[in-house]
């Protein structure tokens, strides 16, 4: 079975940071480290963990970007269990989050090659932003909670 929950243990982290570099910077040609950026400390945190294994296979952490306002960010799920419905497992688990939390709006920045992913999730395109590493173009995509 599949569970959403914080990261617990330095190892948990080891491993939920580890994903993210997989998944979403190493196949850019990103360096280590690239897979953090200076939100991490005021980031909630939320691990896919496939409990027969004791295993991280997605990631996700969620922020304040405005008053009223959450935003989440860097969601990786592993290769082997990608389209059987993590990823949307991870993005309602932050939506309840981000309702607890009292935001009225939740959004992501994505790339242009995910942006059906999060349509299926029911957020909507507002626009294009900046250029990720020089090469990904990205959209913020939004939904009203
Ligand atoms: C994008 C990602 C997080 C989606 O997670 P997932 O577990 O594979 O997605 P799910 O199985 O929960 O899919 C939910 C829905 O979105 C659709 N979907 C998933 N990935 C998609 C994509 N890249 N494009 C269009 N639709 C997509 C699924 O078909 C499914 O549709 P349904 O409602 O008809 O069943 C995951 O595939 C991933 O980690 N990809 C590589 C890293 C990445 O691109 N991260 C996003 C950076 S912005």
């Amino acid at each position: 079975m599949i569970v959403i929950r914080t990261p617990s243990t330095k190892e948990e982290f080891k491993a939920y940071y580890a994903l993210r570099y997989k998944i979403l910077r190493e196949p850019l040609g990103q360096p280590h480290g690239s897979e953090k950026d200076d939100y991490e400390p005021i980031s909630i945190h939320f691990a896919a963990v496939d409990d027969q294994k004791d295993e991280i296979i997605g990631a996700v952490k969620l922020f304040e970007k405005e008053p009223g306002v959450g935003q989440y960010s860097h969601i990786a799920v592993a290769e082997a269990y990608q389209h059987k419905g993590v990823g949307r497992m991870l993005i309602q688990a932050v939506e309840q989050k981000a309702r607890e939390l009292g935001y009225k709006k939740l959004g992501t920045l994505t790339r242009l090659t995910s942006t059906g992913f999060y349509e299926r999730c029911g957020y909507r395109a507002v626009g294009i932003t900046g250029v990720l590493f020089g090469k990904l173009q990205m959209m913020w995509m939004e939904k009203d909670l």
